[in-house]
């Protein structure tokens, strides 16, 4: 026997040994300490072990990691985030079957909460699921069903079930930011969870429940990888690994990255392979560059921060880009708009503007101070205002490109606007200091230095598999789907609000809404639809709780309406975050609006008020514009309003307009198909002619009574006030009628002796302190809307670009 022979005998006796001396299971009473390192469980088959595995000289968390890659690589981790001391630390299986972990000090750090009176052993199962088992074959506590990053092949993910990424690449730090877990919607889902709200990235948010080819609302949820590599969930989330078939040892981990990845064990050489992933593109993972970030394939991801921008912290660049200028509302700074090619910001898109000039574009970014840079399509003219900068992609697939608002003064150098080279050089060595590109830490995926260069082997070989699937992401996200929405009109533009939403809308139960409103306390107001109480949701966040009465739809349909009203976002409609369907109780939760509503301010007693100026009162009559157009030609459903009053148009802090009560004409709908809206919803003074005659709802009749509403803005009184003064007796309509015909005629007058009689019309309270223009097109307006003949009344789009174009931020530079 030669030495080295010797010495293979030698090590085989050692690790039988080991073998021997490490125990199937443990009983009752037993444990297991840190410092042996024989004090481990073996599975069956010795694939997968259980025991303290050290992650720094110091520390150790408890574990269950694969016994046959190259590293071990753990699966499962009881106390990750917070490890114990390699010394003295123990997990003890006590006699009432709960385990527990305990530090040097005895300190404890994790149980798994179980009580029983017959339990057995704790023992490691062969597809590596740690149980603690009772007589017969209960099982009382399971690791499967608490897992951390990883689910192992037959392991089921259910709603309950979470998957929570690792913040580092060797995946035993602290818990990171992106989650895998069944959504609202009961779809299989990767969230980017922010400080206080969560972002959706995968499946594609952009895209519509056809084109993701999942089922939403089958309340069964469930989700398996079968030991073929193949992945089915209840919402046909359906995925398989390239090398499918029997035999393979693999593991579904979302990585620290946020990219979902399926691993393959190579046996020969203990290495993992990556055999499918949720992203190929990394940079198309939501949040990987933070704020004012921008993610550009070099062809490796890197992150950069949008020109005129630092970044905030270069140990983390997730944590973005901080702004090194203001801009001020004033419109005495000088602004420019800095062209970055072929880059793309997600979501935030303040309004959507189809076939529009770049420099209609810039003026509808320049007059709103809260823009931040716009999105133009110079094939289409699409033109998307973007409220903040958020996910930003530079990449050659991309048919936009975003145009930054920057003061004038702010030097931008060349070399700091970003552009996507998939094979020409990386970025880096050249750039100043000042503007470099930070290379993200991307290329550890495999841990091991030898896998490394077999790993991007591997990578080459799977873009290639995947170029078709490459090809369908980068084009498919942001063109055929921007296309489609240009063709069937209306659907891109709801679906651009539709990512945030989606994160944010949630149901909520009855305690908990009777908590957040102690008990329905505060009312804020009541309508026909139900009574509206302020509460205070546990993050802190105010919100306005309104009981909706008169509901009697079945869960299926009132869940269909909501999902409607999820989608709908807009600057001027209020935001709705959730709904509750707990037994008899329905009530829909929404943003709270601090100015309440503008029926208050506008007719308000004079002493308690203060008067709404023009200007205020015009950008009333603009936001209520913009936000029916939305509803009524933007939305992916179209939605009437059918109670356009002063009541429901609430006044944010800046006096902003946002409608309110959208939506629940259908949900109040007592029976009946969609189209047939229920008769007479809407109030005395603002119903168009219609709804008392037998013709079908439209949606002029949102238009008829936006015109009443114009009327009051400008005269500052009630229609049904106006009523009074003429002739007690006279109907509400019949006077409406007259003040309309006496304002058509003199619409007609020529130019010198107008101005007399729209001062006489105008809120005298104003002092004649009013745009004589805006006055002048306000009258036209409301007059046309007031049409009988709902043929003849403009369109809300119609309304909203007349009254853009007399709008002075668009008239002056
Ligand atoms: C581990 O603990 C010892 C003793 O407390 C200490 O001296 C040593 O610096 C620690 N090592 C690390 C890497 O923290
Ligand atoms: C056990 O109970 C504690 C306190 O209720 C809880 O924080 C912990 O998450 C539970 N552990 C498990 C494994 O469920
Ligand atoms: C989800 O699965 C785990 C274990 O696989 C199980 O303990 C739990 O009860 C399941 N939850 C639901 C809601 O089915
Ligand atoms: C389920 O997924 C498969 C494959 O992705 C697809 O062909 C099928 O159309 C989907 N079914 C539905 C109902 O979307
Ligand atoms: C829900 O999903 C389960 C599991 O995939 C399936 O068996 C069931 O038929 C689905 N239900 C509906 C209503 O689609
Ligand atoms: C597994 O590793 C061996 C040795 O490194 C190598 O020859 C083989 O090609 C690998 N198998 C796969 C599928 O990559
Ligand atoms: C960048 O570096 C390369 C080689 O390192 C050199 O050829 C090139 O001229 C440099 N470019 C600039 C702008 O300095
Ligand atoms: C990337 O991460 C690895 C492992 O975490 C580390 O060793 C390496 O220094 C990092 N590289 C850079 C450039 O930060």
């Amino acid at each position: 026997m030669d030495a080295h022979s010797a010495f293979m005998f030698l090590l085989a006796l050692i690790h039988l040994l080991l073998q021997i001396s490490a125990r199937d299971f443990l009983s009752p009473g037993s444990s297991l300490s840190v410092e042996r390192s024989s004090d481990v469980l073996y599975s069956p088959d010795g694939t997968f072990t259980c025991g303290f595995y050290n992650i720094s000289p110091n520390s150790s968390i408890f574990a269950v990691w694969f016994s046959n890659s190259a590293e071990k690589t753990v699966v499962w981790s009881a106390n990750l985030g917070r490890p114990v001391y390699t010394w003295g630390s123990k997990i003890k299986l006590n006699i009432d079957g709960n385990m527990v972990l305990q530090d040097y000090g005895g300190q404890i750090v994790w149980t798994n909460n179980v009580s029983s009176s017959n339990v057995q052993e704790a023992r490691l199962l062969e597809r590596g699921n740690l149980i603690v088992k009772g007589q017969g074959d209960t099982i009382l506590w399971q690791s499967f069903a608490s897992p951390t990053d990883t689910l192992l092949p037959n392991q089921i993910i259910n709603g309950t079930i979470k998957l929570v990424s690792s913040t580092s690449s060797n995946r035993l730090l602290v818990p990171g930011h992106y989650s895998f877990h069944f959504d609202d919607q009961h779809l299989l889902t990767l969230f980017d969870d922010e400080k206080d709200i969560s972002f959706i990235y995968w499946p594609n948010p952009f895209i519509n429940m056809w084109a993701k080819k999942r089922i939403s609302f089958n309340t069964t949820t469930l989700g398996v990888l079968d030991s073929s590599g193949h992945f089915l969930g209840s919402d046909n989330a359906s995925f398989m690994a390239a090398d499918w078939g029997p035999g393979i040892m693999r593991r579904l981990t979302l990585d620290y990255d946020g990219n979902l990845r399926l691993y393959s064990l190579n046996k020969t050489d203990g290495t993992w392979l990556v055999t499918w992933m949720a992203f190929t593109n990394l940079c198309f993972v939501r949040g990987l560059c933070g704020m004012n970030g921008i993610c550009v394939y070099t062809p490796k991801p890197a992150c950069v921060c949008a020109p005129g921008h630092e970044i905030n912290d270069p140990s983390d660049l997730s944590k973005g880009c901080k702004p090194k200028f203001t801009i001020s509302c004033d419109r005495k700074q000088k602004i420019r708009f800095v062209k970055l090619p072929t880059t793309e910001f997600l979501g935030y898109d303040q309004s959507t503007h189809q076939q529009v000039s770049l420099s209609t574009c810039k003026n509808i970014c320049m007059s709103d101070c809260s823009c931040k840079g716009f999105s133009y399509w110079q094939g289409n003219g699409n033109c998307y205002p973007k409220s903040s900068l958020v996910g930003g992609v530079t990449s050659q697939s991309l048919p936009g490109s975003t145009y930054l608002k920057l003061p004038e003064a702010l030097k931008v150098p060349e070399s700091s606007i970003p552009r996507s080279q998939p094979s020409g050089r990386q970025y880096g060595p050249n750039c100043s200091a000042e503007n470099q590109y930070s290379i993200a830490n991307f290329s550890d995926i495999s841990r091991s230095g030898q896998s490394e260069s077999r790993f991007f082997y591997f990578y080459g070989f799977l873009s290639a598999i995947f170029l078709i699937e490459v090809i369908l992401i980068a084009l498919g996200w942001w063109f055929i789907l921007r296309m489609e929405g240009r063709q069937l009109t209306g659907v891109w533009p709801a679906e651009s609000g539709y990512e945030m939403i989606t994160s944010h809308f949630r149901r909520y139960t009855y305690k908990e809404l009777q908590r957040a409103t102690r008990k329905f306390k505060e009312e804020l107001g009541r309508g026909a639809s139900g009574v509206v109480y302020k509460g205070i949701l546990k993050d802190k966040r105010a919100v306005a709780v309104k009981k909706l009465a008169d509901i009697s739809q079945c869960e299926e349909e009132f869940q269909h309406e909501l999902s409607v009203i999820s989608k709908i976002y807009h600057m001027n409609l209020v935001r709705v975050w959730g709904y509750c369907s707990d037994g008899p109780h329905r009530m829909l939760v929404s943003e709270y609006v601090e100015n309440g509503s503008l029926d208050k301010k506008l007719f308000g007693s004079e002493a308690s008020q203060t008067l709404l100026e023009w200007k205020q009162r015009f950008k009333i009559a603009l936001g209520v514009a913009k936000g029916l157009a939305y509803l009524h030609h933007e939305c992916l459903e179209w939605v009437i309003h059918c109670d356009v009053k002063p009541e429901n148009i609430l006044l944010d802090d800046n006096l902003e307009p946002k409608i309110t009560d959208f939506g629940l004409a259908k949900l109040l709908n007592r029976g009946g198909s969609n189209k047939n809206v229920s008769r007479i919803h809407g109030t005395r003074g603002y119903i168009a002619p219609e709804w008392v005659s037998s013709l079908p709802i439209t949606a002029k009749v949102d238009v008829y009574s936006f015109g009443v509403v114009l009327l009051e803005l400008l005269k500052g009184s009630r229609v049904s006030e106006w009523a009074k003064t003429e002739d007690e007796d006279d109907e509400v309509e019949k006077v409406l009628r007259r003040a309309v015909r006496m304002l058509a005629e003199n619409v007609k007058l020529q130019e010198d002796s107008e101005r007399s009689w729209i001062t006489n019309f105008i809120d005298s309270r104003l002092n004649g302190q009013f745009n004589y223009l805006q006055a002048r097109t306000m009258i036209k307006l409301a007059v046309s809307c007031i049409e009988e003949d709902r043929s003849k009344r403009p369109t809300m789009e119609n309304v909203a670009q007349m009254l853009l174009s007399v709008d002075e931020e668009n008239i002056i530079t």
